[in-house]
């Protein structure tokens, strides 16, 4: 364990966060967690400490707007992973300032786990959540901090227990609907395999200042491709109802949030199709599945099976 990089992790107990904090334990790296103090008294996440605990993270009370704790915290490890959600991506400038100050960090991961924010097709309201992460990516670069920005595309989680159908809770049995033809290919990854590739790369020379692109070949789909997985394992043809680009940009413009913010990230997703985006456009990046071979990932397809 003595060799391995110490990991101090910035949003531990949020969705994503959880996988990573514990992948990094897993792992072997000494783990840390930075948690609010009005987390730790929260009944609600005792739970999820108890299982940091017992797996050897060590809990670290501080908060980003509190500066003097990011640099006691950052001062302690290697490697600075943030997974804050929506609302601090902006605030990251004041890790940044954090790891300036402290002036030991050997790499840094924004909040990124999505799509690459330069070169997506995206409309509103995603699209200036892009720009949230796209101007952090600025910062890291003019502040001359070594990174590495993960491209994990889809959450798994987030599209494949309802196949992208709003408000339902379960795959669909009978009709599904389809944002645009359906053809172009997105990717959609297990949280736990983001988090182990997240974690392979961290130290990783090959990934120092690049993109991580998690790209598995079995999950780099298009709708159409997941729709089928999915008929196959029920043995069930469904009813397909095509939403023209025209009409979801109008459902977009006609919905609130939260709705309209998931059916602009599923449009960059499945109508433009941003897995399109790591072959064509962006040859400074790493594939991790060939950076990686030994990971054996969950396909979508078994991701499916959970439902049957
Ligand atoms: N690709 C996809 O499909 C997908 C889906 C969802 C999210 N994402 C991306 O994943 C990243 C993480 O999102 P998420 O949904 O996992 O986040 P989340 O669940 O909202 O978690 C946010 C975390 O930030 C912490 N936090 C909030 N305010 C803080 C503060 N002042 N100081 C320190 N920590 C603070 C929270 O701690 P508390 O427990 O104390 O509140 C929590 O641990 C984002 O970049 C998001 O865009 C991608």
């Amino acid at each position: 364990m003595a060799d391995k990089s110490k990991i101090l992790v910035i949003g531990a107990t949020g969705y994503i966060g959880k996988y990573i904090v514990k992948a990094s334990a897993k792992a072997g790296h000494p783990t840390f967690a930075l948690v609010r103090e009005s987390s730790a008294s929260n009944p609600e996440k005792s739970q999820l400490f108890e299982s940091f605990k017992s797996s050897g993270v060590t809990l670290v009370y501080g908060d980003i707007y509190d500066h003097n704790s990011l640099v006691k915290a950052i001062k302690e490890v290697d490697i600075v992973i943030s997974t804050v959600g929506a609302e601090q991506l902006a605030d990251q400038v004041k890790i940044i300032a954090a790891i300036k100050e402290a002036g030991n960090v050997k790499r840094f991961l924004p909040s990124e786990f999505g799509t690459n924010v330069d070169l997506v097709e995206a409309v509103e309201p995603a699209a200036s959540l892009f720009g949230l992460k796209a101007n952090i990516r600025r910062v890291i670069e003019a502040e001359g901090i070594p990174y590495t920005l993960v491209a994990s595309y889809g959450f798994a989680g987030y599209f494949l227990h309802n196949l992208g159908q709003p408000n339902e809770t379960v795959p669909p049995r009978d009709k599904v609907v389809i944002l645009g033809d359906g053809n172009p290919k997105g990717v959609l990854v297990d949280e736990e395999d983001i988090a182990i590739y997240t974690i392979k790369a961290v130290e990783d020379p090959r990934t120092l200042n690049k993109t991580l692109y998690l790209r598995p070949p079995a999950n780099t789909l298009s709708f159409n491709e997941i729709v089928s997985l999915w008929e196959k394992k029920i043995d069930k043809t469904l009813e397909k109802i095509y939403v023209p680009e025209d009409q979801v940009l109008k459902n977009i413009q006609e919905s609130t949030f939260p709705l309209n913010l998931i059916l602009s990230i599923g449009h960059a997703t499945f109508v433009k199709g941003d897995a399109s985006i790591f072959k064509t456009e962006d040859p400074s990046g790493v594939d991790a599945t060939e950076l990686y071979p030994d990971v054996k990932y969950t396909t979508v397809d078994e991701y499916l099976g959970r439902f049957v």
